[in-house]
């Protein structure tokens, strides 16, 4: 397998065998996101990035998907006004990333991506599919897409927390080639990474 330059934007190949990454993605920069085409999903994958005045979306699909993971995890100590104000500051600060994800096809607003570029890693602040498009490969294509940006901008790894208690996201991480490195008690929380190799390593010399 290679990487290779198309005429519309860049194609990749995830090769690492058994980390369920193995797709080819499309990823195409557009001045506010990316257009992501994956061969495993019916239409291109848009990431836009979010204002300030779509945060209450945002909010609200967090809450519903994880009020009580949270609240479980924190044991009560979880507090939204505060998630909330972090958020407001991600989407407006030049350090973080927050994306909205749209099914290009259908226009349906299908969830949100979170991150931040770090020294050596991009750290995965939140990912949020509604609950209409999970388990229909949307997860793992943005995973892959952290990934792809991870080794584009020379990152070693990719990091994120879960509640231990989220055991779906947990197993969807484990079965992605996560590994746990540490746990932070009061919150419940495993810090997981994935090594990323470099292209070298994966696919042989870049051509382009
Ligand atoms: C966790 C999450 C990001 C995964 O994204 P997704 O689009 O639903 O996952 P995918 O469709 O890409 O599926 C990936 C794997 O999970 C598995 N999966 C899908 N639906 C599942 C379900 N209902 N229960 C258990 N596993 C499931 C699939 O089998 C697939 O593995 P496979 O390819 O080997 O079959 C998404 O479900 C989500 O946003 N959940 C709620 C919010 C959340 O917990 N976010 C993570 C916070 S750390």
């Amino acid at each position: 397998m290679s990487s290779r330059r198309q005429a519309e934007g860049m194609s990749l190949l995830f090769s690492s065998e058994n980390d369920g990454l193995d797709m080819e993605l499309n990823v195409q920069e557009q001045f506010d996101g990316y257009v992501i085409t994956a061969p495993n999903f019916s239409s291109p994958i848009r990431l836009r990035r979010t204002s300030l005045n779509e945060a209450p979306l945002l909010l609200e699909l967090t809450k519903r998907q994880m009020d009580s993971v949270l609240k479980e995890a924190w044991k009560g100590g979880f507090d939204w006004d505060d998630w909330y104000r972090d958020l407001k500051r991600a989407i407006i600060s030049q350090e973080a990333s927050v994306y909205q994800i749209y099914v290009m096809r259908s226009n349906f607003f299908a969830g949100y991506l979170w991150y931040i570029e770090e020294k050596d890693s991009i750290w995965l602040t939140s990912i949020m599919i509604d609950e209409h498009w999970q388990g229909k490969n949307l997860g793992k294509i943005l995973m892959a897409f952290l990934i792809y940006l991870a080794r584009i901008r020379d990152k070693r790894f990719v990091r994120l927390g879960v509640q231990r208690n989220n055991t779906r996201a947990l197993h969807f991480y484990l079965k992605l080639g996560f590994i746990a490195i540490d746990f932070v008690k009061y919150a419940n929380t495993l810090i997981l990474e994935k090594e990323v190799l470099p292209f070298y390593q994966n696919h042989g010399p870049l051509s382009w």
